[in-house]
């Protein structure tokens, strides 16, 4: 049934609804100059916005706020940077990638404030400070959020599916409920690379997982299964991750921060389990192709620059059949 009431039958049912900006429920929260970036009149709002010589506060460290940080510096505004935990982009990077950006934004003049948080926007019809937790006021002529996303379950929930950080399908992209399915950023879904069920924010999730879901309404019987990853541009800098790391994994560093071009391989019982790259894309492409398999290799030999990561990667796989 939709909005004007209009009815729809269908055979079969794709819940594609992605995600939704988390909100600030902050005192001063509705006044103007406060944006959240999700879709393109976002974008075009805030491109209008963005004028040099302006103060820009950023509320998250995580890859909106970077991705944007880089941008207003570079065309010329003054940027800060205000992320609650004690390193940036911690959700989904190492400490040792975490360091890497800080250092490169604050070299690029960027202002980076750890541990904290926002506790209400000021201002008369708009914003003109920000309050943190650590007791600054903030000037600024627009603020921009983004404090990550979630699921976007409302509609499966009236419908009565079962939802737990996103709608519950199964391999086949299939809900609780005969022909709906749902695929990208609003599902939970089991991995069989990663073992265990995940809710991915990510464009490769969003193509895959939807391929698989037309698969399946078209009658076939496809489990969805993908290695997860992930990227980021800020600067001159391309970040690709691939895989997702459980905690307990030994980090292994190859090559310098200090150059622009490392990578951290997550490592258990000398299996890789994921890879952060940086300005390294064979780094990332020899964890796309270990992440998964059965090929184990010697933490320090991945650490060994000098030794050529393909080939290394081609031996771990050859022993591992
Ligand atoms: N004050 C300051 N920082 C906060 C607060 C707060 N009240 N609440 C959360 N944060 C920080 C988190 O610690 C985290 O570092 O905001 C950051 C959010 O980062 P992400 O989870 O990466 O989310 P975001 O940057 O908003 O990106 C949203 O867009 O591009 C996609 O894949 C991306 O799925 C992600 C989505």
């Amino acid at each position: 049934r939709l909005g004007d009431e209009r009815v729809l039958e269908y055979d079969k049912l794709l819940l594609a609804l992605g995600s939704k900006v988390r909100k600030l429920p902050v005192p001063g929260a509705e006044l103007a100059g406060i944006y959240y970036l999700r879709s393109v009149a976002d974008v075009l709002q805030i491109r209008a916005d963005l004028t040099p010589g302006r103060r820009l506060v950023i509320v998250g460290g995580g890859y909106i706020g970077l991705e944007v940080a880089a941008i207003a510096i570079t065309l010329g505004l003054q940027v800060t940077v205000i992320e609650a935990m004690d390193r940036l982009m911690a959700r989904v990077v190492s400490p040792m990638v975490s360091d890497f950006y800080r250092a490169r934004h604050q070299a690029a003049g960027v202002r980076v404030l750890h541990n904290t948080a926002l506790t209400s926007f000021a201002g008369d019809d708009r914003v003109a400070t920000v309050n943190t937790s650590t007791g600054e006021a903030l000037p600024c002529d627009l603020v921009i959020v983004g404090i990550g996303v979630q699921p976007e379950t409302g509609l499966a929930e009236r419908a009565g599916l079962a939802c737990d950080n996103g709608i519950q399908v199964d391999e086949f992209t299939r809900t609780a409920i005969p022909h709906v399915f749902a695929a990208g950023d609003c599902t939970n879904h089991p991995n069989s690379i990663l073992g265990r069920r995940v809710r991915l924010e990510s464009v490769q999730n969003a193509a895959d997982q939807g391929k698989a879901a037309a698969l399946n309404m078209l009658g076939h019987t496809h489990a969805y299964s993908q290695l997860p990853w992930f990227w980021s541009d800020q600067y001159d800098v391309k970040m690709q991750i691939a895989g997702i790391a459980n905690g307990d994994e030994e980090q292994v560093l190859r090559g310098n921060p200090a150059d622009a071009s490392f990578a951290v391989f997550y490592v258990a019982n000398g299996q890789v389990t994921a890879v952060e790259a940086v300005n390294r894309p064979r780094a990332f492409m020899a964890g796309k192709k270990l992440i998964g398999s059965a090929a184990r290799l010697d933490p320090a030999h991945l650490a060994d620059s000098t030794q050529p990561l393909a080939e290394l990667a081609q031996q771990a796989l050859a022993n591992a059949t």
